[in-house]
């Protein structure tokens, strides 16, 4: 038999001595190969090393996801002649569960893109939806369709999922009903709710999953967000804004936040850099809400990789700068150890807990809350179950109340999510550890994998609620189009003079377009000026009126050897309507306004000064501002020369044309900041186009804006673009902190009804 000596002769080629004198051998890659699609190998060949089955959208591989390869060579689970490895349509669980209604068509199976209508018998009402699509990841497009008549109960008809089975047709005060999944498929959500007094259910509606049925990436947003959200802040509600509703501190009470990522060999090599990119958007997220949480983060497989301590962030010896170069730096290192021992992890938080409660006493433990989020893939194999070592953790924190129900008032204090991550995960162990259990938010996500997270987290702070926040902006650019650049520089908008000037400027608030004075002509009226910016609601904005600082005058000094004298270069257009604002279009921070104060974490009472010191601190800082290139902007990279660099820059304004005088402080003012030069660093250069745009600076998660782009030395482009400076080309650009009292007189006017002003800092 030919086919069996082969395959002894390889299996002993590929078996080694192992230092330790034991004999490992490498799996082989015979009978692996799957219909329809392709694998990866996590680690080649070698032991520990996970095959990942990977199919095209609409579809899954079956009968299994992975296999793992075993010290002796073998895979778990081994393949099967008679069950081949496959790519099967993504199938959705069964809607003909509808009561009291009709499913068109009746299918014994529903695949990928079938759709479906639903009509209710004579005399029931539909609610939810009437058409319904079966979606690559395995769920219903829309929401439950449910046929109901009125009773006169106290609920209304909850309906039955699809794939969902219901126990329980009373809908009075008190009346439990109970779902279960038809077949194979396991539940997420509640499985029991009970009817309330104030007419709703307990719980969330529960939904059946197929093991192919995952959360997209915006489901999570949504339902994580949402949750999160009421955690990290306390909406001021009365005060409704144009702007929309505005964050406020969670004032009283410490937020402790635990964080545990399984790194065992059964989660991708290559997905742990993504998870620790994920955790540091998180926090970093998390910092954009002003709330300052103490963490507690862990990297976890059989043993415990501690990033940082709660008790070191409660003593002031960790901050969060440090722990976001931690995860930065963090390297995989050759682990020995396959296991995975969640309840390590449940363990390593309740004994975080206790050491506060110790700091704080049992008074000042009252007001910690506690999040712990896990992000695992499940199949826990050591320590035994988690579940003890939880309950011991909701004693702690419920105050000896037993069950949930006894412990309602403490409730908010307690929350443990759980993202299901990757190929195989074994769900039915992970859902009970969530917390609270019935809770209306969810709190248990089955993700496919965990390279998208970042973009899960980022769209958790794009709802409404934060849309007046300034400067929050994308750090990356995942596809390159015009739209999603939008997300990294939300603020930048076109402004074209009737007449031939071209200028950036910036959004400042959905009303105002921040830009220079010079961009404009005596004479001009608004009808003259073009602002582009695309909000979605079309992209030329009507302009309502446009104000240049009082005190700009071109030819101020045109007696002192300073032929067009450029301070005060700035200028503000009002719209006729604001603009959409989203994650693509939002305002800039500027400085000497609350909200800045608010994005760079200065609690209390702040100054324009605080600000300053904080932004300018350095006496070279590195700021940017764009240029209109095809299509999209580009990021110019400058250093503002400051304090003692200021002088040397600021000598070369003299070669610029129609200066005659010796001394450049006549034209270059304190108002301006010098950027040019190749020396220290080899600067950008401004181009014809890019003046009356934004230099900014990125802060945490936050852009600010401190200058206008205003005149240089030498024209050395003939139209936008990146374009590195000469020896001796100088920029100048308006600082913000000088002209705040402009700002503020338009901007902050609170004595007209016409838009959101701004908040301005008195001193
Ligand atoms: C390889 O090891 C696994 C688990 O250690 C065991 O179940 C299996 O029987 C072994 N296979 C062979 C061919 O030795
Ligand atoms: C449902 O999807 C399957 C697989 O794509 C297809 O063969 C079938 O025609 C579809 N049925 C309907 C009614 O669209
Ligand atoms: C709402 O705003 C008004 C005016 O700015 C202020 O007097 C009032 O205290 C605010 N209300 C709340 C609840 O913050
Ligand atoms: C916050 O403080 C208020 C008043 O001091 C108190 O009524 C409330 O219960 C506290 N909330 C929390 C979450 O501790
Ligand atoms: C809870 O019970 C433990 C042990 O029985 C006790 O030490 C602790 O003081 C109790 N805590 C409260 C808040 O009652
Ligand atoms: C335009 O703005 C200026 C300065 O704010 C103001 O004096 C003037 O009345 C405005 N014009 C119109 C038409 O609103």
């Amino acid at each position: 038999m030919g086919f069996s000596v082969s395959w002894s002769w390889f299996a002993a080629l590929s078996c080694l001595l192992s230092m330790g004198g034991e004999v490992w051998c490498q799996c082989t890659e015979d009978n692996m190969q799957i219909t329809g699609g392709h694998y990866t190998l996590t680690r080649k060949l070698e032991r520990g090393s996970m095959l990942v089955y990977n199919c095209p959208e609409g579809y899954y591989p079956y009968p299994v996801l992975t296999r793992l390869c075993q010290p002796n060579g073998t895979w778990k689970p081994a393949p099967k002649k008679f069950a081949p490895e496959r790519c099967r349509i993504i199938e959705c669980p069964d809607p003909s569960v509808l009561q009291y209604g009709n499913v068109s068509p009746p299918q014994e199976k529903y695949f990928v893109h079938n759709a479906t209508t639903y009509e209710c018998y004579s005399g029931y009402t539909l609610r939810g939806s009437s058409r319904r699509v079966c979606l690559p990841n395995g769920k219903w497009s829309g929401s439950t369709p449910i046929c109901s008549r009125d009773t006169g109960a106290n609920c209304a008809d909850p309906g039955i999922p699809p794939g969902a089975s219901r126990a329980g047709n009373s809908f009075e005060i008190d009346d439990t009903v109970k779902y279960s999944c038809i077949g194979n498929l396991f539940l997420v959500g509640s499985s029991d709710r009970v009817c309330q007094e104030n007419g709703q259910w307990t719980g969330k509606e529960p939904a059946c999953y197929y093991k192919h049925t995952y959360d997209t990436p915006m489901e999570v947003a949504e339902a994580f967000g949402g949750s999160i959200k009421d955690t990290l802040t306390t909406l001021d509600s009365a005060n409704d804004t144009q702007e929309g509703r505005t964050i406020r501190i969670s004032k009283n009470g410490t937020l402790n936040m635990y964080i545990a990522v399984d790194i065992s060999e059964s989660i991708e090599e290559a997905h742990i850099k993504e998870a620790t990119k994920a955790v540091s958007k998180l926090i970093t997220k998390i910092s954009s809400f002003s709330v300052t949480p103490n963490y507690d983060i862990v990297f976890f497989s059989s043993e415990l990789l501690k990033i940082v301590s709660i008790t070191d962030f409660m003593t002031g010896n960790a901050v969060l700068s440090d722990v976001k170069s931690q995860l930065e730096n963090f390297k995989v290192v050759e682990r020995d150890t396959a296991g995975t021992d969640l309840n390590l992890v449940f363990k390593n938080f309740l004994e975080q807990m206790a050491l506060i409660k110790q700091q704080v006493g049992v008074e000042g433990f009252k007001e910690h809350r506690h999040v712990i989020i896990i992000f695992t893939d499940g199949a826990y194999n050591m320590g035994g179950s988690p579940a003890p070592t939880l309950a011991k953790i909701k004693n702690m924190v419920y105050m000896n109340h037993t069950s949930e129900e006894d412990a309602q008032s403490r409730l908010d204090y307690l929350d443990v999510y759980v993202f299901a991550v990757g190929a195989d995960v074994f769900d039915n162990d992970l859902q009970p550890l969530t917390v609270p259990a019935g809770s209306t938010d969810r709190h248990f996500f089955r993700m496919k994998d965990i390279t998208n997270l970042q973009e899960t987290f980022d769209e958790i702070i794009d709802e409404n609620e934060v849309k007046g926040l300034c400067g929050l902006h994308r750090d990356y650019d995942l596809y390159n189009t015009k739209e999603s650049q939008r997300k990294m520089y939300p603020w930048y908008a076109f402004i074209n003079v009737k007449g031939g000037t071209n200028c950036l400027g910036s959004l400042v608030t959905p009303r105002f377009i921040l830009t220079a004075a010079h961009c404009f002509k005596f004479g001009d009226l608004p009808e003259d000026v073009k602002v582009e910016i695309d909000d979605g609601q079309g992209i030329v904005k009507k302009v309502k009126n446009f104000t240049l600082h009082p005190d700009y005058n071109v030819n101020a000094k045109a007696d002192k050897g300073v032929k067009e004298f450029y301070d005060y270069d700035v200028a503000l257009i009002q719209l006729e309507e604001d603009v959409q604002i989203s994650t693509a279009v939002r305002p800039i921070c500027i400085p000497c306004t609350q909200e800045t104060s608010d994005a760079l974490q200065l609690v209390g009472k702040s100054t324009c000064q605080q600000q300053e010191q904080l932004l300018l601190k350095n006496h070279l800082e590195n700021l940017n501002f764009l240029t209109k290139a095809v299509q999209l902007v580009k990021k110019k990279d400058v250093y503002a020369k400051l304090g003692d660099n200021r002088d040397s820059c600021i000598a070369h304004a003299l070669e610029a044309k129609g200066i005659t005088t010796k001394d450049p402080k006549v034209a270059v003012t304190e108002n301006f900041f010098c950027t040019g030069g190749r020396s220290p660093f080899r600067d950008h250069i401004s181009c014809p186009g890019d003046s009356g745009g934004a230099v900014f600076k990125n802060y945490e998660h936050r852009t600010i804006q401190l200058g206008i782009v205003s005149w240089g030395t030498h024209d050395l482009c003939k139209s936008g673009d990146l374009k590195e400076s000469i020896e001796n080309s100088r920029d100048f650009h308006i600082n913000l902190f000088r002209v705040s009292s402009f700002l503020k007189s338009v901007l902050g006017n609170d004595n007209q009804d016409e838009f959101a002003p701004l908040t301005f800092l008195s001193d």
